[in-house]
């Protein structure tokens, strides 16, 4: 995936600074850090790309999804419209702070729609955690009309969407909080971690502290530091820290890239019949990792994944593969099989998870084909891998070869 395309000599040199100076941990130890603070630049580095007032690093995109819903306030009993479409550490985070996830409807963007948000709306909704799915963000405009309607929290879970924006706004700083992931799978790594952002003071302190263990920070003596809330360990080291900075900063270039990609990768195979996009509500902001095929109907896909397969062109259909990013693999959520007994299974929940019908959401699901862009590809790969895809969608249509 893109960042890990361009791991090198940067990466190097801001890890070896680290090793270097012998100090790991992002507080403290001031006399010692000779003026190192990976994990403060690297933050300044999120804020540059993102616009973001504040950006909190922390050890991965989960603890960023879990601290961006405390700090917003979330927590037991509280509804949070969730699609079913993320990876399941959305779902994990609304769970483990004791709230209850309550899906809603995505559509051809991939993410919740305004329509599956205000379906799913009940008396006890508080929030939506809004996922922007494969790079792109969802229909903005139409989600924050619900939002504001209804008086509702929003926090966005951009995990998959650093640097994607709608209509020139960066995702994460829609609503009171948002967070991304740094790990193997995205446009930029840390190897772990994660980040995250908000534009409000109070919000940022909250999240500041919550991430460790309460610490407030202020002053320069660890440990002797005011606790204004009760919190967890969700720090990220230094060395980690050391790598997200020097891949943040190839993001840019990672950017441009992926979208002359998916551009010339669009233009090619739209003169294939049967071919249609996942649609980008604002394609400028779109950081074009991923390239959507929508398919007419759920046969036609799953013929396309098996000649793709033969093929050895790769695609993934989280219907069909075991993705683990669709809710219809959840067997563990349908079946409540936890650690420890968690707050949903006493309060109960208005959906039966392991009943629950999402018919657009799996009518989607079902015709979706997705390829992550590399950064890498020449123009010569991306004319193959068009021709590649083009021809298994023609076999699996029936088209005859020429
Ligand atoms: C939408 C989304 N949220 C959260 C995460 C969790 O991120 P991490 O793997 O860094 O914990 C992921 C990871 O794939 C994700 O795709």
């Amino acid at each position: 995936m893109p960042g890990t395309e361009l791991f090198g000599s940067e990466e190097r040199k801001e890890i070896l600074d680290v090793v270097d100076n012998g100090v790991l941990f992002r507080y403290g130890h001031d006399q010692q850090r000779n003026g190192i603070w990976k994990t403060r630049e690297f933050e300044a580095e999120v804020c540059k790309i993102t616009g973001a007032k504040y950006a909190h690093a922390l050890s991965s995109g989960s603890a960023a999804v879990a601290v961006a819903l405390a700090a917003s306030g979330i927590g037991t009993g509280d509804e949070v419209i969730v699609p079913p479409f993320t990876f399941i550490a959305t779902i994990e985070a609304v769970l483990f702070l004791g709230a209850i996830p309550v899906f809603a409807e995505i559509d051809e963007s991939l993410c919740l729609s305004a329509e599956g948000i205000k379906k799913a709306l009940t008396s006890k909704t508080k929030a939506i955690c809004l996922v922007h799915m494969c790079g792109a963000m969802a229909d903005m405009d139409a989600v924050m009309q619900v939002v504001n309607e209804h008086d509702l929290v929003l926090v966005e879970d951009a995990g998959q969407a650093f640097a994607a924006s709608y209509k020139g706004k960066a995702a994460g700083l829609f609503g009171k909080a948002g967070s991304f992931s740094f790990d193997f799978f995205k446009i930029a790594t840390a190897g772990e971690g994660g980040v995250f952002v908000t534009n409000d003071e109070a919000t940022y302190k909250i999240a500041d502290a919550y991430s460790d263990h309460g610490h407030n920070h202020e002053g320069n003596n660890r440990g002797m530091e005011q606790h204004p809330v009760l919190g967890f360990n969700y720090r990220i080291s230094e060395l980690h820290a050391a790598v997200g900075l020097a891949q943040t900063r190839k993001v840019p270039q990672i950017l441009k890239a992926n979208r002359e990609h998916k551009k010339l990768l669009c233009e090619i195979l739209l003169e294939t019949d049967g071919i249609s996009f996942a649609r980008v509500a604002d394609p400028e902001g779109d950081s074009a990792t991923f390239l959507n095929l929508l398919l007419p109907d759920t046969e036609t896909a799953k013929r396309t994944v098996e000649h793709l397969n033969k093929a050895g062109i790769g695609g993934f259909n989280y219907w069909y593969t075991n993705m683990y990013h669709f809710i219809n693999q959840w067997d563990h959520l349908k079946e409540m099989r936890t650690a420890s007994k968690l707050p949903v299974e006493l309060l109960g929940s208005p959906q039966d998870y392991a009943k629950l019908e999402l018919p657009k959401s799996q009518e989607v699901m079902g015709r979706l084909i997705s390829f992550g862009i590399r950064c890498t590809w020449t123009d010569v790969d991306v004319r193959m891998l068009a021709a590649g895809i083009s021809g298994c969608v023609k076999l699996a249509m029936g088209v005859p070869a020429l």
